[in-house]
């Protein structure tokens, strides 16, 4: 494969940008946000990331000197990106695929690494969150194992700062305006 997956660091700022540009278009490409969303900031924000969690991207080239093609955030116990996980889970984010690179299994070898990752660090339990359009990601979870965990849903009100306010399940329905999130877990 002509393709590197590697750890991106603080300190690689024109990366930095360049796979916060992809994925915020990624996101925005599947109309999954648009341009006035409070996410949009933070998908952009992948130096954040690369600070308080373990920013992985795949990369065009076999020395990783070409273009990013993906990207994925692997968070681990204790990291401020942490939504859902506990305890010692690590929880999977932000995995976008750069909407002329998809089909191609780019999202499934991001996710695999980030996994891959967790387990060497001691994972037993790795969590993430979908929204209900993100049919590929669905799919791609599913094949790599991923079970739908309805108990793990959670449903929010996005803020203007990008920030976001959980609210309770309403008679299994989320309020008006307000946002459901998919839980899914993987244990090795
Ligand atoms: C989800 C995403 C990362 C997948 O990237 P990708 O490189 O195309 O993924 P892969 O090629 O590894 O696999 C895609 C899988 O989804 C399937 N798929 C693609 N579009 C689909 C759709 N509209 N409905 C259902 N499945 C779909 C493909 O058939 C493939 O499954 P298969 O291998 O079982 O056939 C990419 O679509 C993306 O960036 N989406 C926007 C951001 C997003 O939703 N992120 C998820 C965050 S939780």
């Amino acid at each position: 494969m002509r393709f590197a997956v590697r750890k991106v660091g603080p300190d690689e700022k024109s990366r930095l940008q360049e796979i916060g540009e992809l994925t915020a278009l990624a996101y925005l490409a599947d109309g999954l946000i648009d341009h006035a969303h409070p996410y949009l900031p933070q998908l952009r924000d992948a130096a954040a990331r690369a600070q308080d969690a373990e920013l992985l991207a795949m990369i065009d080239g076999e020395r990783g000197e070409g273009s990013i093609v993906g990207t994925i955030t692997l968070v681990p116990p204790g990291s401020p990106f942490i939504e859902l996980a506990e305890d010692a889970e690590f929880e999977l984010r932000m995995l976008a695929v750069s909407p002329i690179e998809r089909g191609r299994g780019i999202g499934r070898t991001l996710t695999q690494a980030a996994m891959d990752r967790a387990v060497e660090q001691g994972a037993t339990r790795i969590v993430l969150s979908t929204l209900d359009t993100m049919h590929a990601a669905h799919r791609l979870y599913e094949r790599m194992g991923f079970r739908r965990r309805e108990e793990l849903d959670w449903v929010v009100f996005d803020n203007e700062d990008g920030s976001v306010t959980r609210v309770p399940l309403e008679h299994g329905e989320p309020p008006e305006g307000a946002v459901r999130l998919l839980g899914y877990s993987w244990e090795p």
